[in-house]
């Protein structure tokens, strides 16, 4: 049965990018049910949403994207930059196609995506670009990733300054360990383990950080732009056992 919400978007034009699946899928669902018209856009098929094809990391895919969203819905409130990928590689296994290719989908794909969408964008409207803990620290075997995720943070900051006179916020989620297709095969088997070492002791679900875009989508967020939300069962505030 559909999730009943309580209108916390009702009348807005929503756009979330890697919705097919994982945490852009729980956030699809969770706008939908709070009242928004959302626009789920993503590689992968998403025919069963109101579903647009998109490749992030192509200026030209996003232009026929947000051509489609606008056409159907006249304008856009909030805008989730979501997809990423996350390959595995170190410093020295990295080839600079791969750099380049994390780097493309994961920091120029929300760049590219908050210029399509700013045109259409007024005052009030919200931007949320989904970094990680890897935002603030560096994984083993992740040199891109890692990379790419302190850009995103950084990408946060100066486009909210530069769209805070015109009323349109931006802000990032750091989420933690997330229970989704992206780190399946990384964690297979190890997830009781993962989750323990976590002091919320679980890992989290695609509905925590669904939960936390929606406030900083929502008017409760009004006066919040520029920062970082860690949403990590407080794994971030740990100290490493030695
Ligand atoms: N899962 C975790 O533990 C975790 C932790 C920290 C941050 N994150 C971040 O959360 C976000 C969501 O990740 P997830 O765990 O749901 O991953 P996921 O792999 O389950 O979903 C990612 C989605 O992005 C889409 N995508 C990939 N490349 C794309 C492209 N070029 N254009 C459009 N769509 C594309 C995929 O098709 C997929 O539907 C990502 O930004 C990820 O880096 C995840």
């Amino acid at each position: 049965m559909a999730e009943q919400g309580t209108g916390r978007l009702a009348g807005k034009v929503a756009i979330v990018t890697g919705a097919a699946r994982g945490q852009g899928r729980a956030e699809a669902e969770l706008f939908a049910a709070e009242g928004a018209v959302v626009v789920a856009a993503d590689v992968l098929d998403v025919s069963d949403l109101d579903g647009v094809h998109l490749d992030v990391s192509s200026s030209e895919s996003w232009a026929a994207a947000v051509a489609v969203a606008v056409e159907r819905h006249g304008r856009v409130d909030v805008l989730v930059n979501n997809a990423a990928i996350y390959p595995k590689g170190g410093i020295d296994s990295t080839t600079e196609a791969e750099y380049r290719q994390v780097l493309d989908i994961n920091l120029v794909g929300p760049f590219l995506g908050m210029q399509a969408v700013l045109p259409h964008m007024g005052e009030g409207a919200s931007i949320i670009n989904i970094s990680s803990l890897n935002g603030v620290a560096g994984s083993v075997d992740h040199v891109g990733y890692t990379a790419s995720k302190f850009g995103v943070r950084g990408l946060t900051r100066a486009a909210a300054l530069d769209l805070a006179p015109r009323g349109i916020r931006v802000n990032a989620i750091l989420p933690g360990v997330i229970d989704t297709p992206m780190i399946a095969p990384a964690i297979s088997g190890l997830e009781d383990y993962i989750g323990k070492g976590i002091p919320m002791q679980r890992m989290g679900q695609p509905r925590d950080i669904a939960s936390a875009a929606l406030f900083l989508a929502s008017d409760d967020a009004a006066w919040i732009t520029g920062t970082d939300l860690i949403v990590d069962g407080g794994h971030y505030a740990t100290v490493p056992k030695l």
